[in-house]
């Protein structure tokens, strides 16, 4: 099943600029509701997503329920101009469900149950809560379903995988097990259970609570993910049946929650994120923006199409160590990164600053400053209007020609092992060292999972880590390189199967003859050595971890000094119509940056412009727009004179030196119109 196949209607085609709206925490302040009216209309904000929290308010007890506020706050918003985005309330359960239903609420390994508290920790498998959110879900879709606002489901608000270990769960794995594994001798010999003698002679012995069981853990993490799909399933179901034309998504968050979001993006109509980076944390913008554009381009990448930016803060939060405010012209910067990545929306948590709760100190678009005088709201009105001239990049794909592999489940096989270095396996760190090669070349770059994605379309693909090789990842990868692709993989690729099962024979495993080479072992290089390998009449510095290869046909391009004298640092292999290199280890982003110059040179694979970048700048490209971003403290000068340029806006030239102050940016193109 796929997004596409399960669609309901399609979004409008303009950029959606909105916030989350918590209506019901000002129904005793109608002066303050409408007041939030005319703001609105001030910060061009065409779109709210309402109800994400309100589950209290619409049913106060079983099947008790009340909807004029809602009724009012429909209609209010639709006077006024905006779309609606209608949440289901399940994020968040009133405590009259887990009093009356206890089996709501989670349980632990040791089997104490929750305490009802907080949000987003209710049970995915009960049959209680998933009856109690068809019900209301029920009702949304049968009093909202065809109101003219309506343009979109939010279902439920960041789910996450995180365990629940109550009988109703437990029971659940075991039958998701056997209809993996079939017979219990199966799952045996995957899960390697003569070690320390932890064979299983029935299902019913089998409890998640073993991390010294990879293959257990693994399945566990896999089946946590997939109750919560199922879970989604199960409460959209009445949202698909009654109101078929509207699109039905769910808040995604950064891929650290315990869903694999690559099979989650399967079965939504439309990839949504949460965005919340951490700008002016470090002193390093540029590493922030990198990073950013990674979880940009994840999203994108999930489904190959555009997505919303769901939520992003309009100033700072107040969740992370230290929340800093948005410098002058970081929030315009920000909000039009993630629509030169290829989001449809600029939305914020949240409209109204809270005057109470835990997020009361988490900044709004409208602040307990309360008016439109403020630096946050002018920044956001000054995002609205840039937005409504970007209307015609909506719907726009990119068609990026080299992608990274960033997998979540194989985060997760890495996470679990005991590797001979676990200090600092920095799994995505990596993905995002090489993939920021790329973004300071200007060079659009896709980050893809191993599996529902057709590896055709791209010329070049990059597998840093790469630990977990499905064998049918191996097969995609071998015919990729056998039609001509260009694979790069990075250290510690292709150690384990499917099953967390060791390749035997030299790695990676399935593909030793496609890199022609086989790792014989992995070094890990203390802190106190000063390993470095030679490559390009240069020495670069490696660390954390170097295999050891074999040489079976290809050849080495950079080689280590000592300790490691003469081995291979990086190869290269022509295997049929590609080619195949192969890195050794862990280096510095100035090699990485150096190496994917070159090869994308040699390979034919193009940046976005053909001037030089400087430091702390992005280019990307969407549609006919190129975003140039300047991501410094500082102003920054670009030479463009290769190729004449216009403004994308207002379609004047564009001389052959760009000037950008600190945080600012220019939309171009080289389009005359
Ligand atoms: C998340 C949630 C919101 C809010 C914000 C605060 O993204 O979905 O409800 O808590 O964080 O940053
Ligand atoms: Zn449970």
């Amino acid at each position: 099943m796929t997004g596409s196949s399960e669609s309901g209607g399609s979004l409008p085609r303009f950029l959606l600029h909105g916030a989350d709206y918590n209506y019901e925490q000002w129904l005793d302040f109608p002066d303050v509701l409408d007041s939030d009216l005319v703001l609105m209309r001030e910060t061009g904000v065409n779109v709210l997503a309402v109800g994400i929290f309100s589950w209290s308010r619409l049913e106060s007890n079983e099947g008790v329920y009340s909807f004029d506020w809602l009724d009012n706050c429909f209609d209010h918003l639709y006077k006024n101009g905006q779309k609606i985005i209608l949440a289901t309330p399940s994020g968040s359960k009133p405590v009259w469900l887990s009093q009356k239903y206890p089996e709501v609420c989670q349980m632990t390994a040791s089997g104490v149950r929750h305490p009802h508290s907080g949000r987003h920790n209710h049970c995915r498998t009960s049959v209680k809560y998933r009856e109690a959110c068809v019900k209301i879900n029920t009702k949304l879709a049968q009093r909202y379903g065809t109101h003219p606002a309506l343009i979109l489901w939010h279902v439920s608000n960041e789910y996450n995988g995180m365990p629940c270990f109550c009988p109703q769960c437990i029971a659940a794995f075991r039958t998701w097990l056997e209809n993996r594994y079939k017979t219990i001798d199966t799952l045996n010999a995957a899960w390697y259970t003569d070690f320390w003698s932890h064979r299983f002679t029935s299902w019913q012995q089998i409890f998640p609570a073993d991390p010294s069981i990879h293959g257990l853990m693994l399945d566990w993490q896999r089946f946590s993910s997939d109750q919560c799909i199922d879970f989604f399933h199960a409460e959209s179901e009445p949202l698909r049946r009654i109101t078929p034309d509207v699109p039905v998504t769910t808040n995604f968050q950064k891929p650290d929650v315990g869903l694999d979001y690559h099979k989650f993006a399967q079965h939504v109509d439309i990839v949504c994120w949460d965005n919340y980076p951490e700008w002016h944390r470090t002193g390093d913008d540029e590493s922030a923006a990198i990073k950013t554009g990674f979880l940009h381009d994840l999203c994108y990448s999930y489904l190959g199409k555009p997505f919303l930016m769901m939520e992003s803060s309009p100033g700072a939060v107040n969740w992370q160590g230290v929340s800093k405010k948005k410098r002058k012209g970081m929030h315009t910067l920000s909000s039009m990164q993630a629509v030169a990545h290829g989001s449809d929306s600029v939305q914020y948590f949240q409209w109204r600053q809270s005057r109470g709760g835990i997020e009361k100190f988490h900044d709004a678009v409208v602040t307990h400053f309360g008016t439109n005088d403020t630096r946050i709201f002018r920044e956001v009105a000054e995002t609205g209007s840039l937005l409504k001239k970007l209307a015609s990049i909506a719907g726009t794909v990119k068609n990026a020609q080299a992608a990274v592999v960033y997998d979540i489940q194989n985060g997760w096989a890495l996470d679990n092992a005991q590797l001979p270095l676990n200090i600092e396996k920095n799994y995505q760190e990596e993905c995002i060292a090489h993939y920021g090669a790329f973004w300071k070349m200007g060079v659009p770059c896709d980050v893809i999972g191993a599996q529902y994605i057709d590896y055709s379309r791209y010329r070049i693909i990059v597998l840093p880590m790469l630990y977990m090789l499905r064998e049918e990842t191996a097969e995609k990868i071998r015919r990729f390189t056998e039609q001509g692709g260009v694979v790069v993989a990075a250290f510690l690729t292709g150690i384990v199967n499917e099953s967390d099962l060791c390749y035997l024979g030299g790695t990676p495993g399935k593909l030793t003859d496609v890199f022609g080479l086989a790792v014989e072992e992995t070094e890990t290089i203390a802190e106190y050595e000063n390993l470095v390998f030679k490559m390009y009449g240069q020495s670069w510095k490696a660390f954390h971890y170097s295999d050891r290869v074999r040489l079976g046909g290809a050849q080495a391009l950079g080689k280590f000094e000592k300790p490691e004298d003469g081995f291979p640092a990086v190869t290269s292999y022509k295997y049929k119509e590609g080619t195949a290199y192969y890195i050794c280890a862990r280096t510095e982003q100035n090699f990485l940056s150096k190496f994917y110059k070159e090869l994308c040179i040699k390979h034919d694979v193009f940046p976005c412009v053909p001037w030089e970048i400087p430091a702390g700048v992005s280019v990307q490209k969407r549609a006919d727009a190129i975003f140039v971003m300047n991501f410094n403290s500082h102003e920054i000068d670009i030479s463009v004179n290769e190729k004449k340029y216009y403004s994308f806006l207002g379609g004047e030239a564009v001389g052959s030196k760009i000037t950008l102050a600190p945080y600012d940016l220019i939309i171009i193109t080289d389009k005359k119109a």
